[in-house]
């Protein structure tokens, strides 16, 4: 098995997911296969929904001994007739729902691996929402037990290994780290399908934070039984790579088509609000007249082309990083959902959440309510601002907020105060939160779109942080010749250069507290574009350091700043650690693959620029990481560092 990350966003990721069978794109949803009654054919669903991958039940196929004779016969692939590839589940579910059957853990792990299925799962204890936390444990610690078992007989077969521990986060987090000892591939989060039936989403929301933040990063993770595309953006900002959907037949059965915002029975519409295939050559009294059998087929295929429309979205939200922004916009389509949401403002989410979030993106980020200020990005570049941000001067004058870029906007202000006194700071009070002048290019100050008027919420939360970040100051709210006339002159006059202050600020935010003390101790030569006066390139003491990127205002590091700061920042600050291996490769200017990768500095984050050094903290390169301390330390394959600059 190959996992490998492409992209990223949130704490969601495009993978390639590779078995023998072919090549998965995550986040991808597994249509379910009853091998017994196949309403719509795997070979059919790849040829109109673009399946790539299918769940079948070995349990079912077990128990019948004609599917059983063949499936050892022939294999799985050919029983059903895919040849991607195909999970198969365990009988944890039928047990669930059934009671007792009668089932061997370890039997039906190697019924798995004989058929040929790429992914079998354990027999997992279903650990339901109503238990004790008692019993629940004791699920975990069987569920556990029986993966340590399991791994034993899989073969080449990939592993999947189900985190349980019912609405008990501490549980869910136990299992998840306990799974993650052992060499598993794969992780589903299992026993949520009582909460996603009754919509509680909130505790749904918990389970996967609780399971996430106790597996490791470098493997698949499942939401199994989660079929429906209302919680899908959700649960993959969260982490999710995989869904499985029986809902799409079971709800076709029942008369039901699945939209991203909820489900309606056929019955209750007078005209369908979709434009797939289905509903584009049906009306809905078409649609209803049609028999039985027929209409569910049809209804059937409604759902599959409604559930794979919104991965479809998922995905290229994630590639444009605005996959927030969806979240927010489906959350606000259904009460529950909404309630969820509540969750992510908590601070141990957060901080958890802020690790995987991308330091930029290539678009603006857009306000769309009151959970846009919770975002993870929003949240780090306040607390940037608070433990980073070198203020110098304790007057601050604030303007409110305005047209961006701010320090054009407020530039005939600006001009009259300099000419007044150059020991003050300048701070625009924006609807993001507190904005120091010389940030005013930097994501996502000047990249972010937010109406004239937010939200309470917001407001409240801004001006908490806005208080914060100005404790302790002389705060003069501007108020034109009135504050110029309260300033007292300054003795030495423009003595402290705003382009001089704008490079240190974003150096200080970007690498660190004092980063500007270690590249700016030298005669400094600011280049600017000739087109849009912007800043682009640094020079120290003749020395190319620094270049600043056009669309989000921070540095790209040249290889004569990553000496400067190497030399300044002790180990393991903004290091990371490659194997002696690697060294000769990274010296070519070649990339840093995860594998190489000893030691990371926990302060990194994805699209940080980075030191890349080796064993002894000899420096080899200047580089852009791609993944943060615990997916370096974890991915096998893929890249962990795109390297900019070497040593020669
Ligand atoms: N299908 C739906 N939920 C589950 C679960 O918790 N475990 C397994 N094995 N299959 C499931
Ligand atoms: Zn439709």
């Amino acid at each position: 098995m190959k996992f490998e990350i492409k992209d990223r966003d949130a704490a969601g990721r495009i993978c390639k997911f590779t078995t023998e069978h072919g090549t998965v794109t995550t986040p991808n949803l597994m249509p379910v296969i009853n091998p017994n009654k196949m309403l719509i054919s795997p070979k059919e669903m790849k040829k109109f929904f673009g399946t790539q991958i299918v769940i079948t039940n070995s349990y079912i196929i077990k128990k019948n001994e004609k599917l059983r004779e063949k499936a050892l016969e022939v294999g799985v692939h050919k029983l059903i007739d895919f040849d991607g590839p195909i999970m198969t589940d365990s009988g944890t579910f039928q047990s669930y729902v059934y009671g007792d059957v009668k089932l061997d853990p370890l039997e039906i792990v190697e019924f798995q691996r004989d058929i040929g299925s790429d992914v079998g799962t354990i027999l997992d204890i279903f650990g339901t929402p109503q238990q004790t936390k008692t019993k629940a444990a004791r699920g975990v610690k069987e569920t556990v037990k029986r993966a340590q078992q399991s791994i034993r007989v899989k073969g080449d077969m990939v592993l999947a290994c189900t985190v349980q521990g019912s609405v008990y986060p501490d549980l869910r987090n136990k299992c998840a780290k306990e799974l993650s000892k052992i060499d598993a591939d794969f992780f589903p989060i299992g026993g949520v399908v009582p909460l996603m039936e009754n919509q509680r989403y909130s505790d749904l929301v918990s389970c996967i934070l609780a399971s996430k933040k106790g597996l490791n990063p470098s493997k698949p993770v499942h939401l199994f039984g989660a079929g429906h595309p209302l919680i899908f953006p959700l649960a993959v900002a969260l982490g999710c790579d995989f869904f499985d959907s029986s809902a799409y037949a079971k709800y076709a059965n029942d008369g039901r088509m699945i939209f991203p915002w909820g489900t309606k029975k056929l019955d209750n519409l007078d005209e369908l609000p979709c434009c797939c295939p289905i509903c584009t050559k049906f009306t809905a009294s078409e649609l209803r007249n049609l028999k039985e059998n027929e209409k569910s087929l049809q209804l059937a295929k409604h759902n599959l082309y409604v559930s794979f429309a919104e991965l479809k979205k998922i995905r290229s939200a994630i590639a444009e990083g605005n996959l927030w922004e969806l979240v927010e916009t489906r959350a606000s389509s259904n009460p529950y959902l909404l309630e969820s949401m509540k969750k992510l403002k908590k601070t141990e989410n957060k901080t958890w959440l802020e690790q995987s979030e991308s330091t930029s993106k290539d678009r603006a980020l857009f306000y769309t309510g009151n959970h846009t200020i919770h975002r993870p990005i929003i949240y780090r570049c306040h607390r940037r601002l608070i433990d980073r941000y070198e203020p110098l001067f304790d007057t601050t004058i604030v303007f409110p907020d305005g047209n961006k870029p701010y320090s054009k906007y407020y530039s005939e202000q600006i001009k009259k105060i300099i000419r007044k006194s150059n020991n003050v700071k300048i701070l625009i009070n924006s609807r993001l939160g507190p904005v120091p002048i010389e940030l005013d290019e930097m994501y996502p100050f000047a990249q972010s779109v937010f109406p004239e008027t937010t939200d309470k919420e917001t407001e409240e939360e801004v001006s908490r942080i806005f208080d914060e970040f100005t404790r302790n100051r002389d705060v003069i709210f501007w108020e034109g010749d009135k504050t110029l006339q309260k300033l007292s002159e300054s003795q030495e006059k423009s003595q402290n250069d705003i382009d001089i202050r704008r490079i240190s600020a974003v150096a200080n935010i970007q690498f660190g507290k004092d980063a500007s003390k270690s590249l700016f101790d030298g005669k400094i030569k600011i280049i600017k574009s000739k087109k849009t006066g912007k800043i682009r390139n640094i020079y120290c003491d003749e020395n190319h350091i620094l270049s600043m990127r056009a669309g989000d205002g921070m540095f790209t590091l040249k290889i004569a700043g990553a000496k400067l700061l190497h030399r300044y920042f002790k180990y393991p600050r903004l290091r990371v650690t490659i194997e002696g291996d690697a060294v000769p490769f990274v010296k070519q200017g070649k990339s840093v693959f995860a594998k190489f990768v000893l030691d990371c500095d926990p302060e990194l984050r994805p699209f940080d620029e980075c030191l890349v050094v080796d064993e002894k903290d000899v420096l080899i390169a200047a580089g852009r990481c791609l993944l943060n301390r615990s997916e370096m330390l974890s991915f096998k394959y893929g890249m962990a560092v795109r390297t900019r600059e070497h040593i020669d």
